[in-house]
């Protein structure tokens, strides 16, 4: 890698996204859980998610990162770095990351994953943000997640919540310092851990017949009390990154916020001042799918032309660990 002295902004330059066909609608719920497509809609907004039926989280990786490169015309040998963002790697080692890139032929990239469930991807854009202004030409960063693994479909706390599927982004360095990633707040609190967590399945709690009998090894969540974090996490650092860049909710084209639950979403958008005709949304289509969603987000947008350049956008997360961020970009 070449030392890069100039000034740089990194800049998202393409997108790509994969959804697996299989579709689990909201009735299909009401036949293994007692709820109705009515709890579910008005307390998530979800109608819809997906789930992938075959292989783990690097074939929803994998194939995310062929359409961004067929989407931005790169030949993989071009990439320097794969970041893939996920709380359900195929393995605990090798990475996801190395099997993507040894899937896609990227013989120049170094790989490796990151673990920060629902902030994944803010996490990983501004690690690879970093990476390009140290240098880096070509840093691809994926939020992928196959939640399917891990959630209990007996327990209907949490099983209607998730979903799986897999969006990545190129980034690269401009020089024109009006555009890219200007700025991130990034958050953790180790405190929150007990309140969104898989118990069992790592060095803590290894699996074993207990932890499969008391299924410990699936999605544990204290939903009201995340919920009550998300809201002044995500609005917080939402409302801070805009207001210390000296902007306004009327400044902000998109606010990209985490698909969790479109209560939480909306109380994000109006504490920022954005309105809701101005808020990505495809909780509906997808649910949560943890470090994917934003991603996911930015890639449909893209696909519709939805995405003008010089734009601004603000994305914003929160999730297990706890972890949260927000992001300010002005897209090229
Ligand atoms: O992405 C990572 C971060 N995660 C989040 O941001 C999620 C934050 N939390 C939430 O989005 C919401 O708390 C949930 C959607 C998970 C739950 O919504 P809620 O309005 O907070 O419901 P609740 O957990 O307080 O439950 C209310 C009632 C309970 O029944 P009782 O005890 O009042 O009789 C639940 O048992 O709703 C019940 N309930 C359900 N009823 C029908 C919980 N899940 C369901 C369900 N269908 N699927």
């Amino acid at each position: 890698m070449e030392t890069n002295n100039k000034t740089v902004n990194a800049t998202i330059t393409g997108t790509g996204m994969y959804l697996p066909e299989k579709v689990l609608d909201n009735k299909y719920f009401e036949q293994i859980v007692d709820t109705s497509d009515e709890w579910i809609m008005t307390r998530t907004g979800i109608k819809e998610r997906r789930m992938l039926e075959e292989g783990g989280t690097s074939v929803l990786a994998t194939n995310a990162v062929n359409d961004l490169l067929k989407n931005t015309n790169t030949n993989p040998e071009e990439i320097d770095v794969i970041i893939v963002c996920t709380i359900t790697p195929d393995y605990s080692f090798p990475s996801t990351s190395c099997l993507v890139q040894n899937n896609i032929g990227a013989k120049n990239a170094w790989a490796f994953d990151l673990s920060a469930a629902c902030s994944g991807f803010l996490f990983g854009l501004q690690t690879g943000a970093s990476l390009v202004k140290s240098g880096h030409k070509k840093v691809v960063v994926v939020g992928a997640d196959k939640m399917s693994d891990i959630v209990d479909y007996t327990d209907r706390n949490t099983c209607v919540l998730f979903g799986d599927a897999g969006a990545a982004v190129m980034l690269e360095p401009t020089e024109d310092l009006e555009y890219g990633i200007h700025d991130s707040i990034l958050k953790s609190d180790g405190s929150g851990k007990d309140y969104l967590i898989r118990k069992a399945g790592g060095s803590a709690l290894p699996t074993s017949v207990e932890t499969l009998e008391q299924r410990l090894g699936f999605v544990h969540q204290e939903g009201k009390t995340v919920y009550k974090y998300a809201v002044s996490g995500m609005a917080g650092v939402a409302l801070e990154i805009v207001e210390r860049n000296k902007l306004t909710g009327d400044d902000i084209a998109h606010l990209v916020p985490h698909q969790a639950n479109i209560r939480i979403i909306e109380a994000t958008a109006k504490r920022v001042g954005i309105p809701m005709e101005r808020v990505m949304l495809n909780i509906q289509n997808y649910g949560n799918t943890t470090a994917a969603t934003i991603p996911l987000c930015l890639a449909e947008a893209n696909k519709a032309g939805k995405l003008k350049k010089g734009e601004k956008l603000v994305l914003a997360a929160f999730g297990g660990g706890f972890t949260w961020g927000s992001i300010l970009l002005t897209w090229s």
